[in-house]
């Protein structure tokens, strides 16, 4: 162990200032296990799949932000069909035992058809069960009832201790039985995450750690287990493969063309050997988008913050420090449906990332998928060691605006990887260069044959030298590879730079040199014999041009929106893992999405989805080809003259009638009886706790935290029932919601006042006058209802910042101290932590009368309520729900992804909604704080063959009440599609509710 490292680091150095990369000696090759299985094992390099060495191109889904299941296959394909391998989900403990030692996996949150679409769509899957998670979930992941579980979370300490046990064991169990040594798509399981910082006084619990570890394998749990530090500081080391997160352009999406100089991180690979020399450089989460809070600028500027140039600059780096494990944070973001929002974060958890949250693809999709189908024919790259790491500007180019980082096959011997970049990250400037480069065949200054390369402002790029495509080599490439495929003994070989640049390819030939000849498109090219065995061709990247090189190579020369088109894809084997084959590529240009190739006979089959008519190109053994079908119906089929196919195919968008919202039928009803004179809170919780264990000590005679009365979401209110001494004049009041939270406030049936709310405030002190004096001895309730953006995060460990409280912080009656409240009443979600809709799960209603009522699920009779629209609203302050139904026939054979749209209300503008689409909320939005509009519903939760039930709550904070804008259902996007029939999520509808008052 000692020896190895040694070896490693001794090796590491003597490496580092070589630009001779012939003379570097082999490192010492460690096959590593956990001993348990043979089937993920690794070295310091990279991991290996059944011995197989494979760059793990990863990418962040979430399940329980999808909860319409039957769309997991069609994400987890548009994963795997952009070059990627492997998943990594999140599983939440607070959805999961919402109540202390009921553990339900019921409806959405069954994680086995995640599973089974990962083994469909041929991708693994490393599981990140917690038991704390972050994600932006309430309370980050905890369970509500941790908020009054005494002792500090995240540490060793008994009660946490016991706390975890029945999730941990019964999540691993689960997960255990699909780990790849049981058939399953497990490869990796991550212990904790980014246990990296903890409160004043405390440190690295290690005792927890290891007590983690044990319970993983006690549960039968066989696969490597890893850990994600924050930032690489070297923490939890005792797992099998240690591994770091980093989000180095930050969540300021506001300013999303702007970057720090030094945005782009240059110690991770010092780091990594410092800490984890004998493991593969393991990113367990790299930005792969951000999040965007209460009043943000919304996911379309976090997708330019992240967009291509990010990806090209920033994923192109991680090549530069050989990194081998790289999981995109997030791929595929989804939605906060119901309560899963922590309170940085609102009802779209879009994430900006390369899948939007309708499922669509974004540009940032298309740049990925030309890096990750490099990597996967890149072996070579496996076992590299970057050799000068940043440190020398200029170097190999000669330009100090450049960096460039040497990155060497150490096992190989033969090829080298040049990571070129900006070394201020912020420059868009044009930076023309040279490479001085070592090759097999001595020193090169390319271009060879003339002219410059460029590197315009925010790009990256990586060279190859001495590479292995087939039966050729590569002497260099300046032009960037997407991938290459040997197809009836023909090296087909493509390759791509920026419209209209430079660039040069070079062929090292044993013998003769073959003469390269243009078989399709216009560009010129310039060919040149050199050291007179190696073909050198120049030319500029613009359109697509096909060069024949002899008979055995096929040079496809794109520029990056040609190269954009191309898809990679590997018919099936046989057996469980046949999806995952990466053997005998068929190589589709065309189509927006291609989902699967399947080859029986002759006959190829192309699954796909069009959003237009499409032209192909299809480069497939011609045995395989002699038809194909896209999406079931034959191509008509051309040959072009270097022997591959071409076809066309017409897109088929059918129009839809999609209902126009405001002109149904909508019923609605008051939503808050609560200050009526009649009204009976007598089956409502009594707040009479005079003790609690939450770090922030109450300042009220009883604890007015609405999570000690087992309420963790949604909406809650508070009635206080006290006798006037009759010299009250108002109320003061402090309440805890969170960011955006509002509250408003009634004595008897009066409204007094409301704080609107405001992203920056989670917590605000309010003094509402009453309407009159009040008599001597008279009785009086004040309702006060509050919103719950979710509990906080608990990122700092031993902090129990999650336990943060929602309810009152302070009260008290102005012009009369000795005003006391004789009864405190509290409700929230129907039940609690026993809550009702087990199929829905626990965080999908809040308190409001209507929610409590079930007003929100279908079939609830309001037959007997007034007519109404959500856009007519109220005239006063205070709360009323709005019901209607509608019909959808969507054909099959389409994807049209849809949402519900409202608009900016600027008279009257403060008021919150919610949305309910059978039943599932699927939208919470605050008209003043913003910036969501648009609430996509899948389908499977919007039924698209029959009856959908549509709830709206509106909450008006002020005396002039409140209206909607406008509320639509749009269609997002329309695709013409081969996806997996949906099959409805399961709709419960409205049953009587005991107990609901
Ligand atoms: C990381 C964390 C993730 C998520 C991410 C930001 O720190 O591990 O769970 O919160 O930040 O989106």
């Amino acid at each position: 162990m000692l020896f190895s490292k040694l070896v490693a680091l001794l090796s590491a150095t003597l490496v580092l200032a070589s630009s001779k990369p012939r003379s570097v000696q082999k490192l010492n090759i460690i096959r590593d296990t956990d001993g348990l299985q043979t089937n993920v094992t690794w070295d310091e390099y990279s991991l290996m799949i059944n011995g197989e060495r494979m760059f793990m191109f990863s990418g962040e889904v979430h399940p329980y932000r999808m909860p319409s299941q039957s769309l997991y296959l069609d994400i987890l394909q548009k994963v795997k069909s952009m070059g990627f391998n492997t998943v990594s989900f999140y599983v939440f403990w607070g959805i999961v035992e919402p109540k202390r030692g009921v553990i339900s996996f019921e409806g959405f949150r069954d994680l086995q058809p995640f599973f089974d679409a990962a083994m469909e769509a041929g991708i693994y899957l490393m599981a990140r069960p917690g038991p704390y998670i972050n994600a932006e979930t309430t309370a980050g992941g905890f369970p509500g009832w941790g908020t009054y579980t005494p002792s500090l979370w995240r540490t060793s300490n008994t009660t946490y201790y016991e706390a975890w046990q029945n999730y941990v064991s019964t999540t691993a169990h689960i997960l255990a039985e699909n780990q790849i040594t049981n058939g399953g798509p497990i490869i990796l399981v991550q212990s904790e995450n980014e246990y990296t910082g903890w409160a004043p006084g405390y440190s690295e619990d290690f005792t927890y750690e290891a007590e983690l570890l044990s319970a993983w394998r006690t549960a039968g749990i066989k696969v490597p287990i890893t850990f994600n530090d924050a930032s690489p500081e070297g923490h939890y080391l005792t797992v099998n493969i240690w591994g770091y997160d980093s989000y180095p352009n930050g969540f300021d999406c506001s300013s999303p063309y702007t970057w720090a100089s030094n945005a782009v991180p240059t110690y991770f690979w010092s780091a990594h050997e410092e800490y984890a020399p004998e493991e593969p450089n393991a990113v367990y989460e790299y930005q792969g988008g951000a999040f965007d809070g209460w009043g943000g600028s919304g996911y379309d500027t976090c997708a330019i913050l992240t967009g291509p140039d990010f990806e090209r600059v920033f994923y192109k780096n991680e090549l530069a420090t050989s990194t081998t494990y790289l999981n995109l944070y997030m791929i595929y973001g989804g939605t906060n449906w119901g309560g899963i929002a922590h309170p940085g974060v609102y009802t779209s958890y879009d994430y900006g990332s390369a899948i939007a949250e309708d499922r669509t693809l974004r540009e940032k999709y298309y740049e990925l998928k030309l890096q990750a189908n490099f990597l996967r024919v890149s072996p070579a790259y496996l076992t590299t060691r970057p050799m000068n790491s940043y440190s020398n500007q200029g170097a190999f180019t000669g330009n100090q605006a450049l960096l460039t980082t040497q990155v060497l096959d150490v096992v190989g011997n033969q090829t080298g990887f040049y990571v070129i970049r900006q070394a201020n990250a912020s420059s868009n400037a044009m930076e023309m260069y040279t490479l001085t480069l070592p090759t097999s065949v001595g020193n090169l200054t390319v271009p060879v044959l003339g002219g410059q390369l460029t590197l315009d402002g925010k790009d990256s790029k990586v060279h190859v030298v001495d590479y292995a495509a087939g039966a050729n080599t590569l002497l260099y490439s300046t032009a960037e590879i997407t991938t290459w495929a040997t197809i009836d003994g023909r090296d087909i070989i493509v390759v791509y730079g920026n419209a209209g640049e430079l660039h040069e390819t070079a062929f090292k030939f044993d013998g003769t040199v073959p003469a390269a000849t243009v078989v399709s498109g216009s560009e010129q090219l310039k060919s040149e014999t050199i050291n007179s065995t190696n073909l050198v061709i120049q030319y500029t990247t613009t359109g697509q041009t096909v060069v024949e090189v002899g008979s055995d190579v096929l040079l496809y020369i794109l520029d990056r929106a040609n190269a954009y088109e191309f898809w990679v894809l590997y018919p099936p084997t046989t057996g469980a893992y046949a999806n995952y084959s990466t053997a005998d590529p068929i190589l589709v240009k065309g189509g927006y999405f291609i989902r699967s190739v399947d080859v029986s006979g002759s006959t190829l089959a192309l699954l796909g989805d069009l959003n237009s008519t499409a032209s192909f190109e299809i480069i497939a053994p011609a045995a395989s080809s002699a038809q194909v079908t896209f999406n079931g119906e034959p191509l008509t089929l051309e040959k072009t003259s270097y022997g591959t196919l071409t076809a066309e195919k017409t897109v088929s968008l059918p129009q839809v009638n999609i209902p126009t919202l405001e002109s149904l039928t909508w019923k609605t009803a008051d939503s808050l009886p609560e200050i009526t004179p009649t009204y009976d809170d007598s089956s409502w919780t009594t707040a009479n706790h005079t003790t609690t264990v939450n770090p922030t000590q109450p300042s009220t005679p009883v604890v007015l935290y609405a999570g000690d009365y087992g309420y963790h979401t949604g909406n809650i209110l508070w009635r206080a029932h006290f006798t006037s001494l009759g010299a009250e004049t108002g109320f003061t009041l402090n309440v805890q919601g969170g960011s955006a939270f509002g509250y408003s406030v009634w004595l008897d049936s009066s409204f007094i006042g409301s704080w609107v709310g405001d992203a920056v405030y989670e917590s605000y002190q309010s003094s509402f006058s009453f309407p009159g004096t009040l008599s001597k001895g008279s009785a009086h309730v004040l309702t006060i209802l509050q919103d719950h953006m979710g509990y906080e995060e608990d990122w700092t460990a031993a902090s129990d910042d999650f336990k943060a409280p929602r309810g009152l912080l302070s009260y008290s009656f102005e012009g009369s101290n000795a005003t006391t409240v004789d009864l405190w009443k509290v409700i929230g979600n129907l039940g609690g932590e026993d809550y009702v809709d087990t199929t829905r799960g626990p965080l999908n209603e809040g308190g409001l009368y209507g929610e409590r009522q079930g007003w929100h699920l279908p079939d609830f009779d309001d037959s007997y309520w007034a007519d109404g629209l959500p856009t007519n609203g109220i005239s006063s302050a205070g709360v009323s729900f709005y019901r209607t139904t509608f019909e959808l026939d969507i054909p099959s054979g389409v994807d049209y992804p849809m949402a519900i749209v409202t608009t900016n209300m600027t008279t009257n503008p403060y008021f919150r909604s919610q949305f309910y689409v059978n039943g599932y909320q699927f939208g919470k939005y605050v008209n003043s704080v913003g910036p969501q509009q648009a609430f996509p519903v899948p389908q499977g939760i919007l039924n698209y063959n029959g009856l959908n039930t549509l709830a709206v709550s509106l909450w008006a904070h002020e005396n002039e009440g409140a209206k909607l804008s406008s509320i639509a259902l749009e269609v997002l996007a329309q695709v013409e599609s081969s996806m997996a029939a949906v099959v409805n999520q399961p709709m419960p509808p409205w049953t009587p509710r005991p107990g609901a008052s």
